[in-house]
């Protein structure tokens, strides 16, 4: 069975064909970071227009790339949600009218299943059950994952995620966006001892995050630099930027410990833009090493947003049972 799937929840739009049989064929990004970076964020109403201009030829690209044909397809799946939107509503829109000029099925798929499942297309793919930390700009969840569609929410952020906390710290420290790779270049100069600042619910005695008190942390501290003329100094920045990495880095660790030592795993996969971190990986695979286990990284490519998780998690539901496609066919009406 051949599936092309389509994601353009946030900032990136992802196509992709799969095979159930043959693994994934082909898939293509347009990320639109640069686009957003002069205003610091994400803009909805600009990544909605960006994801109208590049999804048909991406579409294209993707099945030349496949060498499959439009009308070889078997079945379209798409980002159902959650998202912005308005960038959700161009995927899903385009993907159900793509399914009903072809009678084909269309099969909604939740974002946080695709990079739940993103893992399992890597070359060293781990194996079932594992406990997943998402950790991006928009999600940091604990996942316990027993196999596809068996999925435990462990613990969750009550507020800002991992990513923002990194890209909002970023900003205040004056950086450019997204954040988390510039503060944590600048971290590597700096003593992750300078500023005792919080762990919020290091000892929570849950599996859940919060992360907007270190964000209000990290301003006071800048404040204070600010009100001492240091501000502009680097190695005060520095200073700044590697406590603020070593707090959240600290919780992540620990609270992903946590959730094995609660379910008895020894598997952790870290999904998610924010497992780029340096010090992130190290800690955990060291950590992992330690218990016995094994830390699981996924290239990049497939840790952030992509339409090869998309097409993906649609293979591993169809092949599992868990899609009854007749049921998903000839009807362009949706909701995001
Ligand atoms: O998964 P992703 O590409 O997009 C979504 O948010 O869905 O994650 C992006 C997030 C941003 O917040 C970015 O600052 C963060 O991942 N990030 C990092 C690093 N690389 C990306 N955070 C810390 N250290 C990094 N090296
Ligand atoms: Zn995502």
């Amino acid at each position: 069975m051949l599936i092309i799937g389509f994601e353009s929840s946030c900032d990136e739009t992802g196509v992709a064909v799969a095979c159930t049989e043959r693994g994934l064929l082909a898939h293509a990004l347009h990320s639109q970071v640069a686009m957003h970076r002069d205003y610091g964020g994400v803009v909805p109403e600009l990544a909605s227009r960006d994801h109208i201009r590049r999804i048909v030829p991406l579409t294209r690209q993707v099945l030349d790339e496949a060498g499959v044909r439009a009308d070889a397809l078997d079945a379209v799946a798409y980002t159902a949600g959650p998202g912005l939107a308005g960038a959700l509503l161009v995927g899903a829109g385009f993907a159900r009218a793509f399914a009903w000029a072809r009678d084909l099925p269309a099969i909604p798929i939740h974002h946080l299943e695709g990079h739940l499942l993103s893992p399992l297309l890597a070359e060293e793919a781990p194996a079932f059950p594992f406990v997943a930390l998402l950790v991006s700009g928009g999600h940091t969840q604990l996942m316990r994952v027993d196999g596809v569609g068996r999925y435990e929410l462990l613990g969750e952020t009550l507020d800002d995620a991992a990513g923002e906390a990194f890209d909002k710290s970023a900003k205040l420290l004056g950086l450019g966006y997204p954040g988390g790779p510039e503060l944590s270049r600048l971290a590597e100069r700096g003593d992750p001892h300078a500023h005792a600042l919080p762990r919020p619910m290091l000892h929570s005695g849950d599996l859940d995050f919060s992360f907007s008190g270190l964000k209000t942390a990290v301003l006071t501290r800048m404040r204070a630099l600010q009100d001492a003329g240091r501000a502009a100094d680097p190695a005060a920045r520095a200073d700044l930027a590697a406590s603020t990495e070593a707090a959240i880095v600290d919780v992540l660790a620990a609270k992903s410990l946590q959730a094995l030592r609660r379910t008895g795993l020894k598997t952790l996969v870290v999904a998610g833009g924010v497992g780029a971190n340096r010090h992130l990986r190290a800690r955990l695979a060291q950590a992992l090493a330690a218990l016995g286990g094994r830390a699981y990284f996924p290239p990049l490519h497939l840790c952030t947003d992509n339409g090869a998780m998309i097409a993906w998690a649609a293979v591993l539901r169809a092949r599992a049972g868990l899609v009854d496609l007749p049921s998903l066919r000839g009807d362009a009406a949706f909701a995001v």
